[in-house]
């Protein structure tokens, strides 16, 4: 109701032609002579003033569908576009930008096989949260920009911890700080790190984690996932049931490169780091991916005047990863992807990619998917007071806004405002080769 009534509200102001359709004769005639006053005066004073009428009759008719017709492309095509928004809420505070009404732009999501989803509930994660906190206060590495923060720390911690891997591999490694979090997960499961850059080579210029029970494939040393020879490295390791493995991407590779490679190895459980949103970041994502009409949240509009183009602008202006449509939208109104690209490798490489590509992608994926789980936020941005990802397309924070009682009771409010910048959708998938 609340869309339709603003979908009429954003109409053009009513013409004199259609106000003429109003029920009082008075208001028709009026008008009419007000548009024909000519004709109206022409009639009354010729003799064959009947056909005249008539004429005039005739012409008013034509008039009125005239306006009819050009006034209704406006509203056909602002509703199709939000045939995907399910929850887009119109109210004044909103189009402010100013409450943080998660999930109001949609929040897309991958359908997996057979709709199974996690084992945790919102109860097991506020309590890994209390438990996490103090860990997370004793991390080597304080200032952890271009790594994660604190929400996706949170997130890896809490489903290896849940997951209870006989081995993690994580590709991309920075300074450690992603390796001390899995090393305090699980103290004593082996870690196969991959990195270009060992990271000991940063502890010369300040803080760095090495670990002491992890295989690192870095510096001289370093191979990319994708060229590892997986059977025989896991067999050094004494690994046989890949259903024990947990892998970690914080690589910013194109993520539908990396699910290829980790099925074609035969790894079932994956984290990915960032999970870009539409339009946004530097590799293509399984969010990017799962953008679909099909899907809630999913497919967009680069019409610029429509409710979403609209929503969009104003969101942009308070939150630093919200994009307009002219950011969402490239060339040919390609919005999938980042303006129609598939990116790669920290957006080295980019690709342009049709529709149709983009949409068998998301059908490949979704035929190898188990299970998609997204990491909410770890609490509202009124507690946090983060400004980058905008909730608009975010799923319902663990610690709901309005709760500061529990948010200090979790001793999150003992955290720096900027460890809570860097949530960017962080994703556990389930997978399994499409033997269909
Ligand atoms: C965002 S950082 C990782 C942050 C780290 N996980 C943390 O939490 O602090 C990305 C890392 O990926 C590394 N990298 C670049 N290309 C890579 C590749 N092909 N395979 C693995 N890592 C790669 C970069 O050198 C960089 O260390």
């Amino acid at each position: 109701m609340q869309q339709e009534s603003t979908l009429l509200a954003r109409r053009p102001p009513p013409s004199p032609d259609v106000l003429s359709g109003d029920d009082d004769p008075k208001a028709r005639k009026s008008a009419s002579s007000s548009f024909f006053p000519a004709a109206a005066s022409a009639a009354a004073r010729s003799a064959s003033g009947g056909f005249v009428v008539v004429l005039v009759l005739v012409l008013l008719v034509l008039l009125l569908l005239f306006s009819v017709v050009f006034s209704r492309p406006r509203s056909v095509v602002c509703v199709s576009p939000f045939e995907s928004l399910p929850r887009i809420s119109l109210s004044g505070a909103d189009l402010d930008g100013l409450a943080s009404d998660f999930g109001s732009l949609g929040v897309p999501s991958c359908r997996s096989k057979h709709e199974k989803t996690v084992e945790w509930t919102s109860k097991d994660l506020l309590k890994g949260l209390e438990e996490f906190v103090p860990i997370y206060e004793t991390r080597p590495i304080k200032n952890n920009m271009y790594g994660m923060g604190f929400d996706h720390s949170f997130g890896l911690w809490f489903m290896t911890r849940w997951l209870k891997p006989n081995l993690m591999i994580e590709s991309g490694a920075f300074k450690g700080h992603s390796t001390w979090v899995l090393r305090q997960s699980m103290p004593d499961t082996p870690i196969i790190s991959l990195s270009p850059r060992h990271p000991e080579k940063y502890l010369k210029k300040g803080p760095a984690y090495v670990d002491g029970n992890c295989t690192y494939l870095a510096g001289k040393d370093f191979v990319d996932f994708g060229s590892v020879q997986w059977e025989q490295l896991l067999q050094k390791h004494g690994i046989s049931d890949l259903s024990q493995v947990v892998v970690f991407f914080d690589d910013h590779q194109n993520e539908l490169k990396r699910l290829k490679q980790a099925l074609k190895a035969g790894f079932q459980h994956l984290i990915f780091e960032d999970n870009y949103d539409t339009g946004t970041g530097d590799h293509y994502s399984l969010r990017q991916i799962c953008d679909q009409f099909y899907i809630r949240g999913g497919g967009h509009s680069c019409f610029k005047d429509s409710d979403e183009a609209r929503i969009r602008m104003k969101r942009t202006k308070f939150w630093e990863k919200a994009v307009d449509i002219d950011e969402l939208c490239g060339k040919g109104e390609a919005w999938w992807g980042v303006r129609g690209h598939m990116r790669d490798n920290f957006n080295h490489s980019n690709k342009a990619i049709s529709y149709a590509e983009h949409f068998q992608n998301s059908r490949f994926v979704e035929s190898v998917l188990d299970v998609y789980w997204e990491l909410p936020p770890v609490a509202g941005p009124s507690l946090t007071h983060q400004t980058r990802y905008d909730p608009a397309r975010a799923p319902d924070p663990i610690v709901e806004d309005g709760r500061f009682g529990l948010f200090q009771r979790l001793g999150l409010t003992r955290l720096e405002t900027s460890v809570f910048n860097g949530y960017t959708q962080m994703v556990y998938l389930q997978v399994s080769a499409n033997t269909a």
